[in-house]
């Protein structure tokens, strides 16, 4: 068990914050509001600060980092802040040679196809090594959360699946066919690699917790192209695994008698993009709360769940682009789907398009909590 001896921002001035009360299961006065990729290309004064920086740079330079985290915080008053990073930045700090290329993706020198191709990078790339090399992460997060006060930092890791799709294709791809082959063709050799990214994912999200998150998300960007049978079987015991040490995070109380050990209960996001067939396997690896894309009505996936879920989204991110009024309809169409569930966060159903016009984000978020006040 892992107990942070320092006073965490969640056992302290995060823990009434709206988007934390939201994902315990309340319903907060004004409804939470943050976005997938708020920090990012849609901000001019992000585009300013990359311009000399690659990105995997930019992601291990805890002053950098911590700024554009920063950024979207004080231009839209959005009610938490997401960690500017990628989900490959574990893999990266581990040793394996990946590169982010503007437009195409994250590219692997060497996609792993065989059972010793995994064996290899299990043995050479391990947990321990990845513990050591995460520092710029943790002063990066460290620097951010003190910074924000009682605003919520947001940490994350992309999911098992998603990372093995990139690490077998080498590189994006439309349907993960390799990576679904192997799962099939060699079920052992796929296991010992969901687990192995698994390890890596439970301790690169322990170090942001230990750091100051207040709550994680698990991105499943690509589990959508999996069967049920096929994402419960083969994919749900790695995300669970790699949850494992955020569940384990205690942390020391004060008590008369000195100090008692209390479990910091950090609240975990889960989601996933086009998986409307999947939603029930997504709660069930253990959640706080389950981010929905715009593809499924938020009343119809709290149904689904048994209205016992606090569910996240889930804008269209195609309405940005539309009149101030076919937007502001939308949104309260979401708003008012999203009070059957137990409690709602708005966002988006995936993350802002970089051509995004910033203003309509805090316009969004003033909107929401506007409509908050009034209902
Ligand atoms: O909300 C968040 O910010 C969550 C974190 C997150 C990021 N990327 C941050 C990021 C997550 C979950 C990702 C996933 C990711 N990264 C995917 C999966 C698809 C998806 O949308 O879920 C992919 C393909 C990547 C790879 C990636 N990230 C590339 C190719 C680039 C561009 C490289 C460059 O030079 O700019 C990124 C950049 C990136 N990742 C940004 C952020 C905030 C910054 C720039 C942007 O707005 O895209």
């Amino acid at each position: 068990m892992n107990i942070l001896s320092a006073a965490h921002p969640l056992s302290g001035p995060t823990s009434d914050a709206p988007l934390v009360r939201a994902l315990r299961g309340d319903r907060p006065d004004t409804v939470p509001v943050w976005f997938m990729r708020q920090a990012g290309r849609s901000l001019p004064e992000y585009r300013a600060l990359r311009a000399e920086h690659r990105m995997l740079d930019a992601c291990l330079n805890p002053e950098l980092a911590s700024e554009i985290t920063l950024q979207p915080v004080r231009r839209h008053g959005v009610d938490a802040a997401v960690f500017f990073s990628d989900i490959v930045v574990p893999l990266k700090l581990v040793g394996v040679d990946v590169d982010l290329v503007a437009g195409r993706g994250p590219v692997f020198s060497e996609p792993l196809r065989t059972a010793a191709d995994v064996a290899k990078h299990r043995k050479e790339f391990t947990a321990d090594r990845l513990r050591e090399a995460l520092d710029p992460v943790r002063e990066a997060v460290a620097r951010t959360t003190e910074e924000l006060g009682n605003t919520p930092l947001i940490g994350f890791a992309g999911a098992p699946f998603t990372l093995a799709a990139y690490l077998v294709e080498g590189g994006p791809s439309r349907d993960h066919l390799r990576a679904r082959t192997l799962m099939h063709s060699d079920p052992e050799t796929w296991q010992s690699l969901l687990d192995w990214v698994a390890e890596l994912d439970a301790v690169f999200l322990e170090a942001q917790v230990e750091a100051g998150a207040s709550a994680v998300q698990l991105f499943d960007s690509w589990a959508g192209s999996l069967s049920v049978a096929d994402y419960r079987e083969h994919v749900a015991p790695a995300s669970r695994k790699a949850l494992e040490s955020v569940r384990a995070t205690h942390y020391a109380h004060p008590t008369l008698h000195g100090y008692a050990d209390r479990p910091l209960n950090v609240p975990v996001i889960h989601f996933a993009v086009g998986s409307g067939h999947l939603l029930e396997e997504l709660a069930d690896i253990g959640v706080s709360a389950l981010g929905v894309d715009w593809r499924t009505p938020l009343d119809e996936a709290s149904a689904r769940l048994g209205d016992a879920v606090p569910l996240q989204g889930n804008l269209d991110p195609a309405y940005l682009g539309a009149s101030p009024e076919v937007l502001k309809s939308h949104l309260e169409d979401v708003l008012e789907r999203g009070r059957r569930a137990p409690a709602h966060i708005l966002n988006l159903g995936h993350g802002v398009p970089p051509e995004t016009d910033p203003d309509t984000l805090t316009r969004i978020v003033e909107l929401a909590h506007a409509w908050s006040d009034a209902s």
